[in-house]
C-alpha cells in the first residue's frame, strides 16, 4: 500500500509558506491617515445636496445574482444623476469601467461607485464551499484561497466581496450552513479572520483588495427549524457566548463592512435593530466601517410588522444602518422624513459619511479605475496556480468518514472500478452554492479527474446509476436556475440495472452521490437530510451484490447517514469541492494525498435529534449509557450522533497518549502547558488536527461540557511521534456570565486533548484567582 506514496510524497508545508502569502497589517489607520481623510469626506459633503447623501446609500444590482424579487432599472441614468452610491452583481472590466465613467465623468460631484459581489468561495476558481474550506482546519489555506479570491474579483474590476458568512449553525436543516464554517465560535472566529486578511490584504488601497463585508449579522444561523428566513430567538448568554464571537473575529481582523441579516435579534429585526448595530456593533465593539441591509432586509420589516416602508427606513438609518440594498426604502423615503422631522440631516450624514470614507480607504477617490486593467482580466484569471490553490483546498477539504479495511487508498493500475452514480460525470454539482462568477463547464468532473491519475491501467465501467432525485415537485424547487437538475431519458430501474451490470464486471464500486448544487444554500432549507432516495434505491442495490462500496458523498451540510455508514466500506464526504473537483477527488482517493480534513460540523443520525452539536449544557440529568428512564434522551435513538464534531480519518491512524500538564493547581494569570504525544501508527504520513477542548464543571452559569480552545495540525512521518504542547491561559477560560461580563471565574476545569470532540485525552486542574 505505501507504494501509493512514492509517486507523491505528503509533505506538510503550511499553506502560508506554501503560497508565500505576506503578513497582513490591520487596516487600523493611523492618526495622520484618518485626519486626511476626514479633511477629505468634509470638504466632499459640505459640497453635496440631500439628495446626493442619500444617493450614497443606495445599492443597486447590476442584474447578474438577483436572491429576491425586486431589482433595479434605470441603474445609467441613476448614476449620473448621483442617486447610486454602489452597485452590486456587475463585474467585468468593460461593464464595470462603463458605469464607474458615468459616475466620476457623469455625476455633478464624480464620487465613484463601489462595485460589490457575492464572492463566497472563490469568484472564478471556485474553491470548496465554506464548510468544506474550515473542514482543512488550515488557515494559511483559507487566507490564501480569499487572497486568490481578491485577485480574480479586482482584476474584474470589484472592491467589495459580501463575504465571510460567519453565522454558527447548528442546524443541517437550514441549507446556508454550507456558507459557513459550522458550529464552533472558536473556530469560526480563526476562519473569519483568516478571510478577511485574505480579502483585505495588507491594505484596502493595493489593487488586489478588496473591502470584506461579514454577514449576517447577526445569529441568522439560528433560524427556527433550520428554515429558512425564520425566527431567531435566544438569550443573550447564548448570543455572547456562541454565536457573535466570529463576527467580532472578523471586526477584529479589520473587516470594513458588515452586512445585516434578514432575522430578528431579541424581537427586533436586524436591519432595524439600534441595539445591534448601534449599541453593539459601534459602541462595545467600536466598529468604524459601514454597515450594508441584506437584499431587501430593509423593506421586509414591513413584514416583521416594523411599520411602513417610510417608517422602517428611518428606523433603519436611526438603528445604523448606512446601505439599503436594493430595496430603495432609503431613497424612497429619507427626504421626506428629513423633512417631517423623522430623521435628522446628522443621521444622514453620518451613513453617507460612512459609506464615502469606505470609498477612500479602497483609494477609490485616487484611482477610480484602480483595478480596471483589461491585461489583468485576462493574466489572473483561471491561472494554472490558481486552479492548483483551489485543488490543494480542495484536498485538504475532504473528510473521510469512514475506510473499513483500509479499502483507501485505491490501486492506480491493476484492476477495475464501477464508478456510478449521478454526480460521477457531472461538472455543474461540483461547484455548489454561491458561485456567481463560477463556470461550471471549466470544473473537471469525477471521471475526468480519475482518468487524469490512473488513464487506461485501471478499468472503469461507467454507469450514471440513478438520477439526483427522481420526485419531480422537488426537482422543480432546485432548478431556480436553468436546467441545473433533470431526468434521465432512462428510467430509474433501468438506469439501476445498469449500474449493477457494471458494478459486477468490477472489483469495487466507487459511488459519486448526494446533494447537487441547488440542494443547499439560500432558501434550501430540507426536513429530510437524507441522500435522496433516487440514489438510496441505487446504493441498495448495489450492496446486494457484496462488493466494496466507497462512497465519494456531495454535500453542502451533514446528512443523515446510517445505512450508508453500515453498509458502504468507505466514505469520503468532499463537500462541494469547486473547479478542481475531480482531480481533489481523484487525489485523494488514489493516495497521492492523505484525507486530513475534521468535520467542523455535527453529524446526526436522525434529524430528530437536531439541533446536535458538541459544546451543550450538561442538564441536570445528563445522559451517560444504556436506556435509562428520566434522564435526558430519547425513546429510540441515542443522544450521539453518528460522527462528532472535529472527527475525520486517515489513511493513517494516529494514537494519543500521555497527556502531561506543567501543574495541577495554578494561580492568577499563570500559564499551563497541556503535552499529548501522538504517534502515527499507520502506513503513511499524514496529517491530524490536535484539538484542545477545556471543560468548566463548576460556574456560576451553566456552561458546556467542552469547548474548543485551540488545534495544531502536524504532519507525522510513519512510525514517528510527536508532542504537541498547549498553553493555556486564563483568556481561554473566559465567558459572558449572566451579567454579560467577560471573565474567568476559578475552580475545577477539565482539560481535553484529542482527535476529535468525542475522543480525547482528560485531566483535570485547579485554578483559583
Ligand atoms: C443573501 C446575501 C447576499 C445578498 C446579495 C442575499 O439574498 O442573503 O448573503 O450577499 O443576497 O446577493
Amino acid at each position: 500500500m505505501k507504494k501509493y506514496f512514492t509517486h507523491k510524497p505528503i509533505v506538510y508545508i503550511s499553506a502560508a509558506i506554501l503560497f508565500c502569502f505576506p503578513l497582513s497589517k490591520s487596516v487600523a489607520q493611523d492618526k495622520t491617515e484618518t485626519a486626511k481623510m476626514n479633511a477629505f469626506v468634509n470638504g466632499l459633503m459640505k459640497k453635496m445636496t440631500v439628495d446626493e447623501k442619500i444617493g450614497q446609500l443606495n445599492l443597486v444590482t447590476g442584474g447578474m445574482a438577483i436572491t429576491g424579487s425586486v431589482t433595479n432599472n434605470g441603474i445609467g441614468d441613476g448614476v449620473k444623476k448621483g442617486s447610486i452610491g454602489g452597485i452590486f452583481g456587475l463585474y467585468g472590466t468593460e461593464s464595470v469601467r462603463k458605469m464607474q465613467e458615468a459616475a466620476v465623468k457623469g455625476s455633478r460631484l464624480h464620487i465613484p461607485l463601489i462595485f460589490g459581489l457575492d464572492v463566497i468561495h472563490g469568484h472564478r476558481t471556485i474553491f470548496p464551499i465554506p464548510l468544506g474550506m474550515s473542514a482543512t482546519w488550515d488557515l494559511g489555506i483559507i487566507e490564501h484561497a480569499a487572497h486568490i479570491a481578491a485577485k480574480e474579483a479586482t482584476a474584474e474590476g470589484l472592491n467589495w466581496v459580501f463575504s465571510p458568512m460567519v453565522d454558527i449553525a447548528r442546524d443541517a436543516r437550514w441549507g446556508r450552513i454550507s456558507e459557513g464554517s459550522g458550529e464552533d465560535p472558536y473556530l469560526g472566529g480563526k476562519v473569519a479572520a483568516a478571510m478577511v486578511r485574505g480579502y483585505q490584504g495588507t491594505s484596502l488601497k493595493n489593487a488586489d483588495a478588496v473591502m470584506a463585508c461579514v454577514k449576517h449579522f447577526a445569529l441568522y444561523g439560528a433560524a427556527e427549524a433550520g428554515r429558512e428566513y425564520n425566527t431567531v430567538d435566544m438569550s443573550k448568554v447564548a448570543m455572547y457566548n456562541y454565536y457573535l464571537p466570529p463576527y467580532k473575529a472578523a471586526l477584529d481582523a479589520g473587516a470594513g463592512s458588515f452586512m445585516s441579516s434578514f432575522n430578528v435579534v431579541d424581537g427586533v429585526p436586524a436591519t432595524t435593530n439600534k441595539w445591534l448595530l448601534t449599541d453593539l456593533l459601534r459602541k462595545q465593539w467600536g466598529f468604524k466601517g459601514f454597515v450594508v441591509s441584506d437584499y431587501t432586509s430593509l423593506n421586509e420589516t414591513v413584514d416583521h410588522g416594523m411599520g411602513n416602508l417610510q417608517t422602517v427606513s428611518a428606523l433603519a438609518l436611526k438603528a445604523g444602518l448606512d446601505m439599503d440594498m436594493v430595496g430603495e426604502g432609503f431613497l424612497k423615503t429619507l427626504k421626506t422624513s428629513l423633512q417631517q422631522g423623522k430623521v435628522t440631516q446628522a443621521d444622514i450624514d453620518l451613513a453617507c459619511r460612512r459609506v464615502l470614507e469606505a470609498k477612500y480607504k479602497l483609494g477609490l477617490f485616487d484611482n477610480p479605475y484602480k483595478s480596471l486593467d483589461p491585461q489583468k482580466e485576462k493574466s489572473e484569471i483561471m491561472t494554472d496556480a490558481n486552479r492548483k490553490s483551489a485543488r490543494v483546498t480542495a484536498e485538504h477539504s475532504f473528510v473521510l468518514l469512514k475506510n473499513a479495511n483500509q479499502i483507501l487508498p485505491l490501486k492506480k493500475s491493476g484492476g477495475s472500478i464501477a464508478l456510478v452514480g449521478p454526480l460521477a460525470d457531472n461538472k455543474r454539482d461540483m461547484l455548489g452554492t454561491w458561485v456567481i462568477g463560477g463556470e461550471w463547464e471549466k470544473s473537471v468532473s469525477v471521471i475526468e479527474g480519475i482518468k487524469h491519475i490512473v488513464g487506461d491501467n485501471v478499468k472503469i465501467n461507467y454507469a450514471k446509476g440513478s438520477n439526483i432525485t427522481d420526485d419531480t415537485a422537488f426537482m422543480k424547487r432546485l432548478n431556480f436556475g436553468p436546467g441545473m437538475v433533470s431526468l434521465d431519458k432512462q428510467s430509474p430501474a433501468d438506469m439501476i440495472e445498469d449500474a449493477v451490470k457494471a458494478a459486477k464486471k468490477s472489483d469495487i464500486i466507487v459511488a459519486v452521490v448526494g446533494e447537487s448544487q441547488s440542494m443547499s444554500g439560500e432558501s434550501s432549507s430540507r426536513s429530510d437530510i437524507s441522500i435522496p432516495e433516487s440514489q438510496q434505491l441505487m446504493l441498495k442495490a448495489l450492496a446486494k451484490l457484496g462488493k466494496p462500496i466507497v462512497i465519494v458523498l456531495f454535500n453542502g451540510r451533514p446528512l443523515t447517514l446510517t445505512w450508508e455508514n453500515d453498509n458502504a466500506a468507505a466514505i469520503l464526504d468532499v463537500w462541494a469541492p469547486g473547479t478542481e473537483a475531480g482531480n481533489a477527488i481523484a487525489e485523494v482517493l488514489f493516495g497521492n494525498y492523505n484525507p486530513s480534513g475534521k468535520l467542523t460540523t455535527t453529524f446526526p443520525r436522525s434529524v430528530g435529534q437536531i439541533p446536535l452539536y458538541y459544546n451543550h449544557l450538561n442538564t441536570g440529568r445528563p445522559y451517560s449509557s444504556g436506556p435509562t428512564k428520566f434522564k435526558s434522551n430519547y425513546l429510540d435513538i441515542s443522544n450521539d450522533p453518528l460522527y462528532p464534531f472535529g472527527y475525520g480519518l486517515s489513511y493513517s491512524s494516529f494514537s494519543y497518549s500521555n497527556l502531561k500538564l506543567s501543574k495541577t493547581k495554578l494561580k492568577g494569570n499563570e500559564t499551563l502547558t497541556a503535552t499529548v504525544t501522538v504517534t502515527n501508527n499507520g502506513p503513511y504520513t499524514g496529517e491530524e488536527v490536535v484539538q484542545l477542548y477545556i471543560g468548566d464543571p463548576a460556574a456560576s452559569i451553566s456552561r458546556p461540557v467542552k469547548e474548543l480552545k485551540d488545534f495544531k495540525k502536524v504532519n507525522l512521518q510513519i512510525g514517528e511521534k510527536m508532542d504537541v504542547t498547549f498553553n493555556i491561559t486564563p483568556k481561554q477560560l473566559k465567558f459572558y456570565n449572566s451579567e454579560l461580563k467577560y471573565d474567568w471565574e476559578p475552580g475545577e476545569f477539565i482539560i481535553q486533548v484529542g482527535t476529535n470532540s468525542a475522543d480525547t485525552k482528560t485531566a483535570r486542574v485547579q485554578w483559583v484567582k
